[in-house]
């Protein structure tokens, strides 16, 4: 991971967010070559999901053909959405502080983690340690011998006396455990604070005057664009359930661990779908949408040995879920057999648009969804009151549509296919030494430049006919990019790091018969091609 962190910081993918000022902690910058890799991975999207999307026909797999449209919805959004979403009472972490060093941490994070030392033969006493979570096992090593001084016994004595609890092993209360945990730090046990609610909606107040009734929030995700606006893209385009509406662009969330590079961000990029379906055909759709969504990372580079799709157990699903499987992606970060989530396809029933009609929705003893009401007996959080059901002209029926919703992260997409594409090799130079290459295999579809015209010396009219090719290449709408700075070997090592599929090289051959070569990074493989023939050539190969 770390060699993946410095070379997007090296060659201008990811930056730093305000770096000259130290940084700030959750928050990332995309570099020049970053923001085109990212742009592509949400073009890509974009373009399968909603543009490319045929109406006309069944794709494979689905129940039935189906329309698509999307929607750019504002980022600040009325204060009642997230009450009716469940954002405003629900959408939080339980956090704990250490009242000694102020460092925060995420409880489900710490929960477990503790090196467990005996203190003496004779001895009940227990003492618990906790271990840096985000680095568990270097975080062990350390905590070990911070363990051994602390309590002052032999590390050779304590060595089997310590035991790695993985999270869930523990089988006290945390209330319990709290109490004897010394965290990374501190110099005394019982520092930690009992785990309390931290809300990770981003505040902010609209207006001038600024008072308590002004405040609004950051939106937390994408998705409730499309609920409030159901109605709205009903009566103004020609769509029928099943249809889909989707969305991507900033979402906040005010999270207490950003970590992992780009995968816990504070500000992040989401890419979602929200899909109306009729209700008995709610779980077809599911079925459907689960598989199309894994199948597009596999289609996109990522390596089924690293991308799996699980189903979330029945204590997993968020409050409004009635099924959920996440694609996952085993990052480097991720401990061996661990997976970090690329996105979650949820059934969410008809949770969301009755709750934007009725009010915020909870589930009853008997696990059905019914208004939350106040002491008052009047709902506690108030809904639109608008009448978002549907009628079927054709079969006269009236009905809350079921909803299902792949939600993608547009930076965690981007983070796996720059984790997957990362390759280190050795090819031979000039001279036929080998020398190391950095090559990023990515998907011509998302590199950020396709192809790079360098004319194998700075003479002889090779630059010219060279730039003369470049300039063809951007006018035909392909990213293209002109180097004759350094020894062609050089030059084909610095493409390879940033991902540039082809390579064309300018000869003296060139000048006289009008042909060039052309290069494939990964198969490096050299063809000879006219001229005026290698931007057709380029562009079938970047149509697959
Ligand atoms: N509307 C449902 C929803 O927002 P989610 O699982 O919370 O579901 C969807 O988010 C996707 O958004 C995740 O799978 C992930 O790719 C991305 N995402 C969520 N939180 C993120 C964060 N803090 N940083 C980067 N990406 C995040």
């Amino acid at each position: 991971m770390d060699k993946i962190v410095a070379l997007c910081k090296r060659r201008g993918f990811i930056f730093q967010s305000s770096e000259i000022y130290g940084g700030l902690n959750g928050f990332w910058d995309y570099g020049p070559l970053g923001v085109e890799l990212k742009r592509n991975v949400k073009e890509a999207w974009w373009r399968d999901m909603i543009t490319n999307h045929d109406e006309f026909s069944t794709p494979s797999g689905a129940p039935s053909a189906f329309s698509m449209v999307g929607l750019d919805c504002s980022l600040i959004m009325h204060p009642q959405v997230w009450k009716c979403s469940g954002h405003y009472d629900l959408f939080h972490d339980m956090m704990s502080d250490c009242r000694e060093t102020k460092r925060r941490f995420r409880f489900d994070q710490i929960r477990g983690r503790w090196v467990h030392v005996e203190k003496d033969a004779r001895g009940i006493h227990r003492y618990f340690m906790m271990t840096d979570a985000d680095t568990p096992e270097a975080g062990l090593e350390d905590t070990v011998v911070r363990a051994c001084k602390f309590f002052d016994v032999r590390r050779k004595d304590a060595e089997a006396a310590f035991t790695w609890q993985s999270p869930g092993l523990v089988g006290i209360t945390p209330k319990d455990n709290l109490a004897h945990v010394v965290t990374p730090g501190a110099t005394q046990p019982g520092t930690m604070t009992e785990p309390r609610e931290f809300n990770l909606m981003f505040k902010t107040t609209i207006g001038a005057l600024g008072g308590a009734e002004d405040a609004a929030f950051l939106r937390p995700e994408t998705a409730q664009g499309m609920f409030v606006n159901f109605k709205n893209v009903l009566d103004t385009q020609r769509v029928r359930v099943p249809f889909g509406i989707a969305q991507m662009g900033k979402s906040f969330r005010n999270e207490i661990t950003p970590r992992n590079f780009t995968f816990r961000s504070r500000e992040f990029e989401q890419m979602e779908m929200e899909f109306f379906c009729h209700p008995d055909q709610s779980r077809a759709w599911y079925q459907y949408w689960r598989d199309r969504r894994y199948q597009w990372y596999l289609s996109h580079g990522l390596g089924s040995d690293r991308l799996r799709l699980r189903d979330h157990a029945a204590d997993e699903l968020s409050h409004y879920s009635v099924g959920t499987a996440d694609v996952e992606y085993a990052f480097p970060f991720c401990e061996p057999g661990e997976f970090g989530e690329l996105e979650g396809v949820a059934h969410r029933g008809d949770f969301d648009l009755r709750s934007h009609m009725e009010g915020k929705l909870v589930r009853d003893a008997s696990g059905c969804l019914a208004v939350e009401t106040g002491p008052d007996g009047k709902p506690r959080h108030q809904g639109s009151g608008k009448d978002l059901v549907y009628f079927d002209d054709q079969s006269r029926e009236r009905y809350v549509p079921h909803v299902i919703e792949p939600a993608a992260g547009a930076d965690r997409a981007t983070l796996a296919f720059l984790c997957e594409a990362y390759h280190e090799d050795a090819q031979p130079d000039e001279k036929g030494d080998l020398q190391p290459r950095v090559v990023l295999k990515l998907h011509p579809r998302l590199s950020p430049i396709k192809v790079a015209v360098l004319p194998l010396v700075k003479k002889d009219g090779m630059p010219e006919l060279g730039l003369e090719l470049y300039r063809n290449f951007k006018r035909a709408g392909i990213p293209s990019y002109f180097d004759q700075q350094a020894a062609i070997g050089k030059r084909y090592r610095r493409q390879d790091e940033i991902g540039t599929p082809w390579c064309i090289t300018v000869d003296g051959q060139s000048l006289q018969d009008q042909t060039v070569t052309l290069r494939d990074r990964d198969s490096l493989e050299q063809v000879r091609l006219p001229v005026n023939k290698v931007i057709d050539e380029i562009a079938a190969r970047l149509r697959g």
